[in-house]
């Protein structure tokens, strides 16, 4: 028995030795990779210390579980290195082998009163963004040099005059009030010895941002809003540097005098501060002035561990021309995308000439840019030379939702190049679908770029407009697509946590997290809350998940359920199956999007049936028996609610016997055995004679069409609305040159709510990873299981899906062959998939069975 210690890849908080973590419990996850990769675990033991001190010592424990195993030791102390070892034990065939591993994680602050100094700010009066400066000298370089800081709204941070990591609109978004995110940085390589700058620009981002916005949808600044500040400990081995009014931090206005995420940046180059980061600048006391202290937002400090807003692909213009009466000097240029982020232009000028670049998702009749949909978001940034010459400029502190730019310049300004820079949180895609139908192809990739346009360290609802916020209603459909679809646990966590910040003591939550707008109590189509954490306990296995923040979700459901009205339902009259079709809304409010095709109370009651499911689920797995009672009970009350106050049973339908209405109950397995045909019958008539296969469904209720669709063996069906092309349909988008998924179901291009760009109608897209490529992580303590069934519609001849789990690549490909379909299955290390031979298909006879890591090749014969 051997000891190998390559290939074990270890990770401390989903992390490969992180810096700043805040959790008295990091989690360690790790897996085998190459030839070992179809080995499984027996055992495994970790080990934690610090300097010669054991702190844990798992001791060796026979378990398959290799994720998200939490530290048990010591309490861990603040800005620590600790280091830790992994050592498994795998068993192939007969034959044991040992590996082992080492890695480190290091800890932030973990209590605001640890922070050295106090929090400052800028004091003089204008709006432009400031630079802050601090110099330190030092006659040795540093063992171990740490940056810990915070710079409210956005902050960029330089030392030296080089910036220090890749982040941009940093820190994410929070209720400042409850949650401050802190970033911590290794500064070691950018310090020398002698004169040091350590250099802050701070952009307005949410905090800072005043709008008209804010005045039009609730009368006032959000609560959370407050003046630009920072705090910031500079640790140097044993010295640090802080943030104090000491006359050691000075402020003065930099270039950028206009700065708003609506709205865009205004950047006057002949305002620069040449050098003002560098070592050896001498700053006039005219110019800048020293900071005052002031008080902080007041949330508790909180090391940002998600994966952080960068700058992401690149793209070139796919078309340019010049229009507009002074035809020389407007330009309309077109990415070919639809996307979030910014233009990066390079241009030539004179001193003090301008260039304003206006962004938007569609063109107008005459070819002018048309951002009537933006609403009161004016999306344009300004830039002005301050030198003659070759230049470049792309914004700080804001981000568009745009396919297409106008750029207006005085005369005589060449423009050298322009791309189009996408900006987002750059969570890692780890999932891909491909079939022989380039159509499905192409969908699955503009739902995928939906979702990636609308990650700003917020879920928001899109991009654009103004307004960009964490609609819960919408993520209570999304939620799912990204966590197929993308590396979301962190991302997911921050959010979690936004959403309990924003939690009310009775157990509410409003209707977008952070909280600023729409309705508090929210509507009761927020069941995300519930929803999120299981299914990252599925898909990752962490318990931490749903213990942290296991009494919030119950609160929650208790405060739905006490919502209900004699009848035993809850009343709603808003939101429901949010933007159907037009030709399904009620009209003349709510921007023609409320369903008047079906009761909005049937949708509400059954999320509160589904999110008591879901809570049974939980409270068992945490072994709270009676809990998981409790909500069993409520579960049947509310079931028999539904049938008594929704079922006709002379119609065989639910409510008013449009799809969503008899989706929901499908979906939830609650129609009664004897009336389950009719009401099925009743929803395939609905679709394909009534409506001859075109959706009538609004936001919720399309996914659970192909979850229907698909859990009763019609995927043919399903196959066929995905290729609908006419009225409405996400076909329909496409055929009028949609890139990115919209709002409403019609093409609108006026100053009303109808966005370009915006998830939740894709959310249904799962069901191409899901559905024809059969791939479902089944919940277990011990390791990874996943359910594959894969899905075969007679027209279609192959499929691939792929999706990389902590584990490695979990792959599934079908193949229609000349008899029968050859299925290959790739199951990455120490994972178990149960595999359900497609309808219609045998395996050696066999319908169901369990494989093992490896690669398996089979051949199904019809059945
Ligand atoms: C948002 C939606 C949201 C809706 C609810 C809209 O403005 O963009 O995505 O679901 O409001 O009222």
């Amino acid at each position: 028995m051997g000891k190998i210690n390559d290939n074990l890849e270890i990770l401390c908080e989903y992390q490969k030795n992180p810096l700043g973590i805040q959790n008295q419990h990091p989690r360690f996850s790790w897996r085998l990779t190459g030839e070992y990769g179809d080995t499984q675990q027996n055992s495994y033991q970790i080990q934690v210390w610090n300097g010669r001190k054991i702190l844990w010592n798992s001791g060796e424990i026979f378990t398959s579980k290799n994720q998200a195993v939490s530290y048990q030791g010591q309490e861990l102390q603040s800005r620590t290195e600790y280091h830790f070892s992994v050592e498994i034990e795998v068993q192939r065939g007969e034959k044991t082998f040992c590996f082992k591993n080492w890695g480190t994680f290091e800890t932030g602050i973990f209590q605001n009163d640890q922070w050295k100094g106090c929090w400052i700010q800028p004091v003089y009066d204008s709006d432009a963004a400031p630079l802050i400066r601090r110099r330190f000298f030092l006659q040795q370089l540093p063992k171990k040099a740490r940056l810990y800081i915070v710079g409210l709204g956005y902050q960029e941070i330089t030392i030296n005059g080089v910036k220090v990591g890749n982040a941009r609109l940093d820190p994410g978004w929070t209720d400042y009030r409850k949650t401050i995110l802190y970033r911590v940085y290794n500064i070691g390589k950018y310090l020398k010895i002698g004169e040091n700058v350590l250099g802050v620009e701070l952009g307005k981002g949410w905090y800072a941002m005043t709008h008209p916005f804010f005045e039009k949808a609730i009368g006032r600044q959000p609560d959370w809003n407050g003046t630009l500040k920072m705090l910031c400990n500079l640790w140097m081995d044993e010295t640090c540097i802080c943030t104090e009014e000491d006359g050691e931090w000075i402020a003065t206005p930099g270039p950028i005098v206009e700065n708003s995420i609506y709205d865009g940046e205004k950047y006057d180059g002949q305002l620069e501060k040449t050098g003002w980061n560098l070592p050896g600048y001498e700053p006039s006391m005219g110019e800048w002035s020293r900071v005052r202290k002031t008080e902080g937002p007041g949330g508790a400090l909180i090391s940002q561990i998600l994966p952080e807003i960068t700058e992401g692909v690149r793209r070139k213009p796919v078309y340019a021309e010049y229009i507009g009466e002074d035809s020389d000097y407007t330009m309309l240029i077109d990415f070919g995308q639809n996307m979030a982020g910014w233009a990066d232009i390079r241009l030539e000028g004179q001193v003090g000439q301008k260039v304003v670049i206006r962004y938007g998702e569609v063109k107008g009749r005459d070819g002018s840019l048309d951002q009537r949909n933006l609403r009161l978001a004016k999306s344009r940034d300004c830039f002005i030379l301050g030198r003659d010459g070759i230049q470049s400029y792309h914004p700080k502190f804001t981000y568009h939702g745009f396919r297409y730019v106008q750029i207006e310049m005085d005369p005589g300004i060449v423009i050298h190049s322009i791309e189009a820079v996408e900006v987002r949180s750059q969570v890692k895609r780890v999932a891909d679908f491909k079939s022989s139908d380039p159509w499905l192809n192409r969908l699955y990739e503009m739902g995928r770029r939906t979702e990636e346009s609308n990650l700003h360290s917020v879920p928001t609802d899109c991009p654009q407009r103004d307004e960009r916020l964490g609609w819960v209603n919408d993520m209570t459909i999304r939620y799912e697509n990204s966590v197929y679809n993308f590396e979301m646990l962190l991302f997911y966590e921050k959010w979690m946590r936004d959403l309990t910040d924003s939690q009310d003591e009775n157990g509410a939550i409003p209707d977008t997290a952070p909280y600023f707008f729409g309705s508090r109590p929210g509507t009761h189509i927020t069941s995300v809350f519930v929803l999120l954490p299981w299914l990252l306990y599925r898909f990752y296995g962490d318990r931490q998940i749903i213990e942290e923040y296991y009494e919030h979700l119950k609160k929650y459901v208790l405060f739905k359920l006490s919502q209900r009205t004699s009848e035993g339902i809850l009343p709603e009259n808003y939101i429901g199956d949010w933007a159907p079709p037009m030709t399904e809304a009620q009209w003349g409010w709510g921007e023609n999007a409320v369903p008047a095709n079906c009761p909005q109370s049937l949708f509400t009651t059954c999320y509160l049936l589904y999110d008591c499911m879901i809570m049974e689920k939980i409270s068992d797995t945490l072994g709270k028996t009676e809990d998981c009672g409790l909500f069993a009970q409520e579960a049947s009350m509310l079931n028999t609610a539904i049938q008594k106050n929704f079922y006709h049973p002379e119609k065989g339908y639910y409510g008013s016997g449009t799809q969503g209405c008899n989706l929901f109950p499908l979906f939830l397995g609650i129609v009664p055995q004897t009336e389950k045909g009719k009401v099925f019958q009743n929803l395939l008539y609905d679709i394909t004679v009534l409506h001859q296969n075109h959706i009538t469904t609004g936001n919720q209720m399309t996914k659970f069409l192909y979850e229907v669709l698909v859990k009763e063996g019609e995927v043919d069906q399903a196959l066929k609305m995905t290729r609908e092309k006419t009225y409405p349909s996400i076909g329909y988008m496409v055929e009028q040159g949609a890139t990115t998924i919209w709002e409403r179901w019609e093409l609108l291009t006026v100053g009303h709510m109808n966005s370009h760009n915006h998830p939740m109608h894709g959310a249904f897209l799962v069901w191409l990873l899901k559905g024809l490529g059969g791939l479902e992580p089944v919940p277990s303590g011990k390791g990874p299981e996943l359910n594959v069934h894969p899905s075969i519609p007679k027209e279609l001849d192959w499929v691939e899906v792929k999706r990389e789990s902590l584990n490695g690549e979990i792959r599934i490909k079908w193949e229609k062959k000349k008899k029968g379909v050859k299925m290959e299955i790739h199951v990455p290390w120490n994972t178990k998939v149960r595999v359900r031979i497609p309808e219609g298909y045998l395996y050696q006879g066999e319908k169901e069975f369990l494989l093992k890591s490896g690669n398996y090749e089979m051949f199904l014969n019809e059945q």
